[in-house]
């Protein structure tokens, strides 16, 4: 696998391939990766020719300067997983790769999408998002992009922000990877203390109970019987919201012909978990 360590090096290496006319399929991460970052992998390589993951702390994206500092770094492991996985390259660009004019995010067109759900409680993270993935893509020029489900808004970001700029990648978003109790895969999840994780699978079950109610319930009545688990657990509900996965406005009812997701976010202690789930 090669390791390219500057902007040069990457786009000597997507030169290679796309001259000849062939597929790149791209894997944007920020390291600590597991078997969900993995899933990723498998399918671009799966459905590419060639694979470039890369690996960037984005400071943009962080509006606490400390859960930035915090970030687990562990590029060693890393190299080795994706070596295993198959993976052609990995690009580690420093921050001067992406800023050459210091760490600012750009104003980006989002279609509102980056002001609701994650966007009020993150202010700015959806624009450092943008803006990192906006500037990987020029650089790499992918052919395909993948992005996990687990980050259902940021996924739908994307591909506003893939139609607005009119950028020739086609994005591909991959289910949920999750534990065997259901807890969906993070980097974060290594933080959590044995009570705090045991009690985390209530999250999957939450979401089930909304897709199993959504049966015959509205989402107003769905989600006050889903904040009654978390008020009997030790979760620390942020937000259980059930919206429409193309708008990712709240739903008042579910309307024909349209598809519903509900969203989670919650505090087990001082690690936020997010995931979420299709309802119909
Ligand atoms: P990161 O959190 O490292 O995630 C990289 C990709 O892996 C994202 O597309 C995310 O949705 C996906 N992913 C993480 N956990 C997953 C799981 N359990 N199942 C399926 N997919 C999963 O998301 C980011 O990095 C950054 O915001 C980034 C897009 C790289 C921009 O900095």
């Amino acid at each position: 696998m090669l390791i390219l360590k500057t902007r040069e090096e990457v786009v000597d290496f997507v030169q290679s391939i796309r001259s000849k006319g062939l597929t790149l399929g791209f894997v944007p991460t920020m390291g600590a990766l597991h078997q969900g970052h993995l899933t990723l992998i498998k399918k671009s390589i799966e459905e590419n020719q060639y694979t470039l993951c890369s690996i960037f702390v984005n400071p943009t994206q962080f509006n606490n300067p400390d859960d930035l500092q915090k970030y687990p770094r562990t590029e060693t492991e890393d190299i080795k997983k994706l070596e295993i996985t198959g993976c052609d390259a990995v690009y580690f660009p420093s921050i001067d790769d992406i800023y050459p004019e210091g760490p600012v995010s750009e104003n980006i067109y989002l279609n509102g999408l980056d002001k609701v759900m994650e966007g009020t409680f993150r202010p700015g993270h959806f624009q450092g998002v943008a803006t990192v993935v906006k500037r990987l893509f020029l650089q790499i020029q992918p052919t395909h992009a993948y992005f996990g489900e687990k980050d259902f808004q940021q996924l739908q970001i994307i591909r506003t922000l893939v139609d607005a700029e009119k950028l020739p990648v086609k994005i591909v978003g991959i289910p949920i990877v999750r534990e065997t109790d259901g807890l969906a895969m993070s980097s974060r999840n290594m933080r959590l203390e044995p009570e705090f994780r045991n009690n985390a699978a209530i999250i999957y079950l939450s979401l089930k109970k909304a897709e199993e109610l959504a049966e015959n319930s509205s989402p107003n009545e769905i989600i006050s019987k889903v904040e009654k688990i978390y008020s009997e657990s030790k979760l620390e509900l942020e937000y259980f919201i059930i919206a429409e996965e193309d708008t990712l406005l709240p739903a008042v009812n579910f309307e024909e012909g349209k598809s519903y997701r509900a969203f989670v976010s919650a505090y087990a202690k001082d690690v936020r978990l997010i995931d979420n789930l299709q309802l119909k």
